[in-house]
């Protein structure tokens, strides 16, 4: 079940998931200021409650907006209660790599009941940490990676085994999807998931020589039409001739196209 969409735009949400292609959402603060989201935490909650239901039962992460550990304490709490298939997104660590992020995500996860997904991770280091803590997704961006000139295929490739070596629970989300090739390639690296911009997703699906493709398919079923209107709008002419009956078909281009015998 390897993808979510990466937005906080309804229409686009809609869309994808009336195809079957999307199996959860993913946003963060940038993102929903993009889609639009105004009006502080109450905008949030409730566009949050609106993708919410519209995705349920699939997941849908929201990221806290503060890095005050006790304000990410209850707004992880609020956030969750939002509705049964949110989970928390908490960054790895503060802006200036302050610690503290790692502890909320060990007790948000094993004693409040929360799903995390610990995020901002440019490193198969930072997400095993994060899965040690606990945390029920661990999110790698990818795009980011590949801008700092390392290969994201490696690190998920290092991931995914040590998270399976060590039977840790956490599934890989890659996410800061750039390029269409993004996907398959980081799929095939071993990501559990790839969370992907819907202009990609569309990419994904789109294929100029499907277009031709489809073109010469419709152009010349137009033209079995075509034909079919031809055949009844002109006459068929019955006579004998030696015992066996002639069946002649007339078309506006030529008097005759066939002629032949059938059995009587
Ligand atoms: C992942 O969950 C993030 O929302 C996202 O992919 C970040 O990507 P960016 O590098 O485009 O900000």
């Amino acid at each position: 079940m390897p993808i979510f969409l990466d937005t906080g735009n309804i229409k686009e949400i809609e869309k994808y998931l009336k195809m079957g292609i999307i199996r959860g959402v993913t946003t963060n603060p940038t993102i929903l200021l993009k889609d639009g989201v105004t009006g502080g935490m109450k905008g949030i909650r409730s566009r949050s409650i609106e993708i919410a239901r519209l995705i349920d039962p699939l997941p849908l992460s929201v990221e806290v907006t503060t890095n005050d550990p006790l304000q990410m304490r209850s707004q992880a709490q609020e956030l969750s209660a939002l509705a049964p298939n949110i989970n928390v997104k908490i960054t790895i660590h503060g802006p200036n790599g302050e610690l503290q992020n790692l502890e909320v995500i060990h007790e948000l996860e094993a004693e409040r009941n929360i799903r995390v997904n610990a995020t901002a991770m440019m490193s198969a280091q930072q997400c095993l940490l994060a899965a040690m803590a606990g945390a029920t997704y661990v999110s790698l961006f990818g795009g980011r990676i590949a801008n700092m000139g390392y290969n994201p295929c490696e690190e998920i490739t290092r991931l995914r085994k040590v998270l399976d070596d060590f039977n840790l629970n956490a599934k890989i989300i890659i996410g800061s999807t750039r390029e269409v090739l993004n996907i398959i390639e980081w799929l095939g690296s071993g990501a559990h998931f790839v969370t992907v911009v819907p202009n990609l997703l569309e990419g994904m699906i789109v294929h100029p020589y499907s277009k031709e493709t489809v073109r010469m398919f419709l152009a010349d079923a137009a033209k079995i039409e075509a034909q079919l209107e031809a055949d009844h709008s002109f006459p068929t002419e019955k006579r004998n001739d030696n015992k066996d009956e002639v069946i002649i078909t007339y078309s506006k281009q030529q008097p005759v196209i066939h002629e032949h015998k059938a059995q009587i």
